[in-house]
């Protein structure tokens, strides 16, 4: 049996719920799409919001060693002279000379188009950052490029970064931003776009240490992915070989997941050495090094950089996520997201539409959305309802019934096994703060009690 095949999820299935339910759209869908460019929608962009957060949590607030940066996209054009990319950031491309479509020749077996057999043109280089203009001349001299990584943004704000926080090595600097590559194979939905959005950490260090932080990184990050839910048996490490290294790279291992379509890059992480800082201090004059106050020397730090990509990641929670599962005649769809990474956090459900149940399950509406993202839905049955929020991820909802009204209590229901709790009203901010943050759904707050459950 291949590794796919016990899965329930397909990438059908999975771009077909992400449509549905408002996560994910095809862009400028109403002039037939724009290739390999989508739009996160309502439920999407608080997905992608948590994914992010949960990274800046992890790398920055979480540690003594890192700090924060949001350089801009449009960088000096010398940027990416310094750094490689004008002469060496391309694909060799090959024309079909009878279907015109274009290929990369690395990624086609044979000398014919894979499309119609047509005879292919001479491989050509293609670069693959985006060229725009800046100022209302088109010449040359204001040509400027889409940053086709973040990571140029720290290396130039290396000095800026140094003197202002006063860093001792090793530290590291994180930014999160949009990125832009004119890939000319793009596809599987949102795994390869032509802009993108990265996570990105420039981990300087002593030079001698590099490869022991490189290790360090890379289990830190299998780590991130793992505490976040997603099944480690779906994650593998792959290094990659010397011909396929990155320009600048010395070595790089890939957390590689099994997707829908098979296993695919998820982050890499690079050895960059000091390639970066000693290419931008070569080309702007300017010293760039880091003062060793043991040593009384000028060292260029050399360079760990986990990079991963936001869009990638959310498709790889998605995908771990979801789950099917019998329901009486019909399928119950789940997704298992982690509770950091749910767009909608509690949906708060009065039992029916009846006026009585409005007052207070506003009350409860109003003092939660303060806490978290929180919906109030009181349309269709309650079965229904509790379907509708386990499709798009949500951990719990909160049933406000005709007895609440008496005993001032009302029902917790989890999205994973589907169990309920009866809580006191004045415990239910602390109860859902506890389960949200992993106590188990069975441990019950003062005047509390297991509940026998609405039909679902
Ligand atoms: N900065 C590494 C990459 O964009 O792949």
């Amino acid at each position: 049996m291949t590794e796919q095949a016990t899965r329930k999820v397909t990438m059908d299935k999975l771009v077909s719920l992400c449509k549905r339910r408002g996560y994910i759209f095809p862009s400028s869908e109403i002039y037939g799409g724009m290739g390999a460019c989508y739009d996160y929608g309502p439920l999407g962009v608080e997905l992608k919001n948590n994914v992010k957060a949960c990274w800046w949590r992890s790398v920055v607030q979480e540690r003594d060693d890192m700090v924060g940066l949001d350089a801009s996209i449009l960088m000096h054009p010398q940027t990416w002279v310094a750094s490689g990319h004008v002469d060496g950031f391309a694909d060799p491309l090959v024309d079909c000379k009878q279907c015109r479509k274009r290929w990369r020749s690395d990624n086609i077996a044979g000398e014919k188009c894979p499309e119609c057999g047509g005879d292919l043109t001479e491989p050509r280089m293609f670069n693959l950052m985006f060229k725009t203009h800046v100022g209302a001349v088109e010449d040359e001299a204001a040509v400027v490029y889409l940053r086709p990584e973040t990571a140029q943004g720290i290396f130039v704000n290396f000095e800026n970064v140094l003197s202002s926080t006063r860093r001792k090595l090793p530290f590291g600097i994180a930014q999160i931003g949009k990125a832009f590559r004119n890939e000319i194979t793009t596809g599987n939905f949102i795994f390869r776009m032509r802009e993108f959005e990265q996570m990105e950490v420039e981990y300087f260090v002593v030079p001698g240490s590099d490869e022991e932080w490189f290790r360090t990184w890379v289990d830190e990050r299998v780590k991130w992915y793992t505490d976040l839910g997603i099944s480690r048996e779906n994650l593998r490490l792959v290094q990659h070989g010397v011909d396929e290294l990155a320009h600048y790279a010395k070595s790089c291992t890939d957390i590689e997941y099994l997707f829908p379509m098979g296993w695919s890059e998820l982050e890499g992480i690079a050895n960059r050495t000091d390639f970066d800082l000693k290419q931008h201090a070569g080309h702007s004059g300017k010293d760039i090094s880091y003062y060793d106050e043991d040593t009384k020397e000028h060292i260029v730090p050399y360079v760990i950089e986990p990079s991963a990509g936001v869009d990638r990641s959310v498709l790889a929670f998605l995908v771990d996520a979801y789950d099917e599962e019998p329901d009486k005649d019909e399928i119950r769809v789940v997704l298992r997201l982690h509770p950091d990474l749910a767009p909608v956090k509690v949906a708060i459900l009065p039992l029916s539409r009846n006026e009585k149940l409005l007052p207070l399950s506003q009350d409860i509406y109003n003092n939660l959305r303060r806490c978290w993202m929180v919906q109030y839905d009181n349309a269709q049955s309650i079965g229904r309802r509790y379907r509708r929020y386990d499709e798009i991820g949500t951990p719990f909802c909160v049933t406000i019934d005709f007895d609440s009204l008496e005993d001032n209590a009302v029902t917790i229901r989890e999205r994973d096994g589907m169990k309920q709790i009866r809580v006191p009203i004045a415990e239910l901010k602390a109860t859902l703060d506890a389960k949200l943050c992993g106590q188990p759904f069975e441990v019950l707050p003062p005047g509390g009690k297991k509940w026998l459950g609405f039909e679902e």
